[in-house]
C-alpha cells in the first residue's frame, strides 16, 4: 500500500498493527523481528536502537540471558542488514553486566559487536561510548560494600555500516566551541608546527567553522527534571518504560546520519524517543515494540504532531484525553 498522507508515505505496508501515526511515520505494536519480514530490502536510511539488554537482573520487559542473548540479536541483525540501503547505518546503544554471582563483567557486547562484523558483513563505522554521570553504584556488593569495584557509568555504542562510505557529515553535529579555542580564534594567535603527538598545526588551525568537530563520547546524565512524556504517563495512568535513553543519543545519530526525509526504523521503540526525535528532525520513521502498554504512553510525545491518528479501540479516547489541541 502506497500511504498518501504526505512526505511520511511508505511504499510497504507492515500489517494493520499501528496504534499511532503522524504524516511522518507510524508505531506499531508487534515482534519486530516478523514485522520486519513486510519491508522491502533497502528500504531503510537508518536503524537506530536500544535492544533489551542481557542484564543480570531481569527487567519487567524480559531480556534474554547473556548465553541467548548473541544468537537472539543476530536473526534480528540479519533481516536490519537486509532492510538497510547500501549507505544505511545501524546504531545499537548496549549496556555491559556483570556476571550472575561474581564481580566479573560479561563480554556480551564485545562478542555481538565481533558476531556482526565478522558473521553478518558488517563494518564497525566507529565505536561510541555513552557516559551517564548520574548512573546509581551497582552491584551493591561490590562496589559499596567491598569496595573493590567501581561505578559503571558508560556504555556502548555500535555505529556499523554494511559499507566503508555510509551517509555522515560531522558538520551537522558541531559542539559549541570551548572557551579556549573561542579565544584563540578571536586572538588567531597559537604555536603553528608539529606537536610532539605527530600532528601538524598548520595556518587553518584558527579557521572558525562553526563548532568544534564532537568526540565518540556523547556525555549526558540520564536524568530529566521535567519530562512532558514521563508527566502524559503519570497523568493518564499508563508505565513510564524503565530504560529509556536519553534524547541527546537519537538526536545525535539522526542528525548525523541521515537527511530529511530518509527514513529511520527502531526496533526495539519502547517509548519511541527515537520517533519524536525523526518527527522533529523531518525524518520519516517507522517504530516496532511488542508492548502495546509501552507504545500507548509514547503517543504522549506526538500530541503536536501534523497529521496524528490513532487507531480507535488500541488507544483509547481517555488515554489521548483532553491533551491534544
Ligand atoms: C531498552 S528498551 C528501548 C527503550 C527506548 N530506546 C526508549 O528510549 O524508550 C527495549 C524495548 O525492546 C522491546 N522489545 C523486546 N523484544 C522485542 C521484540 N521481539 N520486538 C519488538 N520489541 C521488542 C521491549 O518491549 C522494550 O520496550
Amino acid at each position: 500500500m502506497v500511504r498518501s498522507s504526505g512526505a511520511g508515505s511508505y511504499d510497504f505496508e507492515i500489517g494493520r498493527s499501528w496504534l499511532y501515526r503522524t504524516a511522518l511515520g507510524e508505531a506499531h505494536c508487534g515482534d519486530s523481528l516478523s514485522a520486519m519480514k513486510s519491508i522491502p530490502d533497502g528500504s531503510l536510511n537508518a536503524i537506530i536502537t536500544s535492544p533489551p539488554f542481557a542484564l543480570l537482573r531481569k527487567k519487567a520487559y524480559g531480556n534474554q540471558t547473556e548465553a541467548e542473548y548473541v544468537e537472539w540479536f543476530l536473526d534480528f541483525a540479519r533481516e536490519f542488514k537486509r532492510l538497510l540501503r547500501d549507505d544505511g547505518s545501524l546504531v545499537i546503544e548496549i549496556g555491559g553486566a556483570w556476571l550472575p554471582g561474581k564481580p566479573m563483567r560479561s563480554i556480551y557486547q564485545f562478542d555481538l559487536l565481533v558476531r556482526l562484523v565478522r558473521d553478518l558483513g558488517f563494518g564497525l563505522a566507529e565505536d561510541f561510548y555513552w557516559h551517564n554521570p548520574a548512573k546509581l553504584p551497582g552491584p551493591a556488593q561490590w562496589v559499596n560494600i567491598e569496595r573493590t569495584r567501581v561505578k559503571d557509568s558508560v556504555s556502548n555504542i555500535w555505529w556499523l555500516a554494511k559499507t566503508s562510505a555510509p551517509k555522515a557529515d560531522n558538520r551537522q553535529v558541531l559542539k559549541t566551541y570551548s572557551a579556549s579555542q573561542r579565544r584563540l580564534l578571536e586572538s588567531g594567535k597559537y604555536n603553528k608546527g608539529q606537536r610532539p603527538s605527530g600532528h601538524n598545526i598548520g595556518d587553518k588551525f584558527a579557521t572558525d567553522n562553526g563548532g568544534a568537530i564532537p568526540p565518540n563520547l556523547i556525555e549526558v546524565a540520564n536524568t530529566r527534571a521535567f519530562d512532558p512524556y514521563q508527566d502524559y504517563c503519570r497523568r493518564h495512568g499508563l508505565t513510564v518504560h524503565p530504560a529509556r535513553f536519553p534524547r541527546e543519543i537519537p538526536d545525535f545519530f539522526i542528525r548525523f546520519l541521515t537527511e530529511p526525509g530518509d527514513l529511520i526504523l527502531d526496533p526495539f521503540a519502547g517509548s519511541n524517543l527515537t520517533g519524536a526525535v525523526a518527527e522533529t528532525l523531518g525524518r520519516r520513521w517507522l517504530s516496532l515494540d511488542v508492548s502495546q502498554e509501552y507504545l500507548q504512553g509514547s503517543v504522549g510525545r506526538f500530541l503536536e504532531a501534523p497529521g496524528l491518528e490513532t487507531r480507535p479501540g488500541l488507544i483509547p479516547d481517555s488515554v489521548l484525553g483532553g491533551d491534544r489541541t
